[in-house]
């Protein structure tokens, strides 16, 4: 898989720029604030239809502009594709090989990316609401039942905590069990997902972290949440801890169990690195997620995704950036730095440089 062109009009601080990317490792080089992120951001949106960095697509569009376009051409074995997002102050338009797309979720996932950039240390030092996100993004990416899934439990759980706060309590108590059948369906595909995800990331980090620290530090990764094996059986347990917890839910005003609470143990040499690990630590834990992650992507589509690497080769020692390097061979990248050549040390690459939201070369 891999992008060959992509074309930024009005997004962030680009007017009107096309890119064209290399197969192996494309390196954006400028000084800081001139549009390296921007660049891999308005990839990885074509990929997610989401951003990483903000919540409101409005901020991505250039100030002073009515509306953004990007448009990437890509190829994957299956052959080529067009992707297109639109987007303006009242909304965005996708598009796939120009034809509309009505759904976010038909729009995911149709070029794949791993991302990875110094604020995927988040992964492991902030609370559990990262970690889900990155499973968020990661498994929608895979699996558009799971994106969907996903869509509509948001929805009712919105509206089951809209409901909660109700002051009329028989009101609540006779809508619950309406949406909690629902909700405890939706809720079971995503686990059964999440749980899938971790039983294949796990090894796979594992083997990342022994041998980004030749063997030094052992990573364990492990799903934290209590469901049964079956996603019948999971639905069923959900139904009835979420009737169990009416009463706390009431008081609280929030819902209290789901897989909105679950979680992914991080635990380095037997210990749990979430909030605790070195920065060292980690740095190499959140890339070791990240490199396996890239590894499920490859054997789940029959081909890599596009890495995009930002700002990440800088905080890396040596000896790290060497086997990381080593690990995207055959992988296309799109990988931002200030110094290529410090970074790089000889490596093949196309280089493009940026000053000002433009390409200069
Ligand atoms: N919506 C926007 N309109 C215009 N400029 C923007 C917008 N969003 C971000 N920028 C500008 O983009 C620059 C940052 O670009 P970024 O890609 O993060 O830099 P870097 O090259 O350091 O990665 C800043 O100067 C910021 O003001
Ligand atoms: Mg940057």
């Amino acid at each position: 898989m891999r992008i060959k062109k992509l074309n930024l009009q009005n997004f962030r601080n680009y007017e009107d720029e096309t890119f064209e990317f290399g197969e192996g490792v494309n390196v954006l080089v400028g000084k800081n604030a001139q549009g390296k992120t921007n660049c891999a951001e308005a990839v990885f949106y074509l990929c997610t239809g989401a951003s990483l960095r903000i919540r409101h697509d409005k901020q991505l569009i250039r100030r002073g502009a009515e509306r953004a376009r990007l448009c990437a051409e890509t190829e994957c074995r299956y052959g080529k594709l067009t992707l297109e997002a639109d987007i303006s102050e009242s909304g965005r338009e996708l598009r796939l090989n120009g034809a509309k797309v009505a759904r976010a979720v038909d729009f995911l996932g149709n070029m794949k990316s791993v991302f990875f950039s110094p604020g995927e240390l988040r992964i492991v030092q902030d609370g559990p609401d990262e970690r889900r996100r990155f499973l968020n993004l990661s498994i929608s990416q895979m699996s558009k039942g799971y994106a969907s899934a996903l869509l509509r439990y948001n929805k009712i759980l919105d509206q089951r905590n809209n409901l909660l706060k109700e002051r009329d309590v028989s009101l609540i108590f006779e809508t619950l069990p309406v949406w909690d059948e629902q909700l405890a369906r939706y809720a079971a595909t995503i686990v059964r997902h999440r749980k899938e995800f971790l039983g294949m990331l796990a090894p796979l980090a594992g083997d990342a972290h022994a041998f980004l620290t030749d063997g030094g530090e052992k990573l364990e990764l492990g799903f934290e949440g209590n469901y049964p094996r079956e996603e019948e059986e999971i639905a069923e347990k959900l139904q009835k801890e979420l009737e169990n917890a009416y009463e706390r839910d009431v008081r609280l005003g929030y819902t209290t169990v789901g897989p909105h609470r679950d979680d992914i143990r991080i635990l380095i040499d037997g210990a749990d690195a979430r909030g605790f690990a070195s920065q060292g630590q980690t740095r190499t834990a959140a890339l070791s997620m990240k490199l396996a992650e890239l590894e499920i992507f490859k054997q789940f589509s029959g081909e890599a995704p596009v890495l995009i690497l930002d700002d990440v080769m800088s905080e890396l020692d040596l000896a790290r950036r060497k086997k990381l390097l080593a690990r995207t061979e055959g992988v296309q990248c799109i990988l931002t730095c200030t110094h290529a050549e410090r970074v790089l040390y000889g490596t093949e690459c196309h280089k493009i440089r940026i000053s000002g939201g433009k390409i200069v070369s």
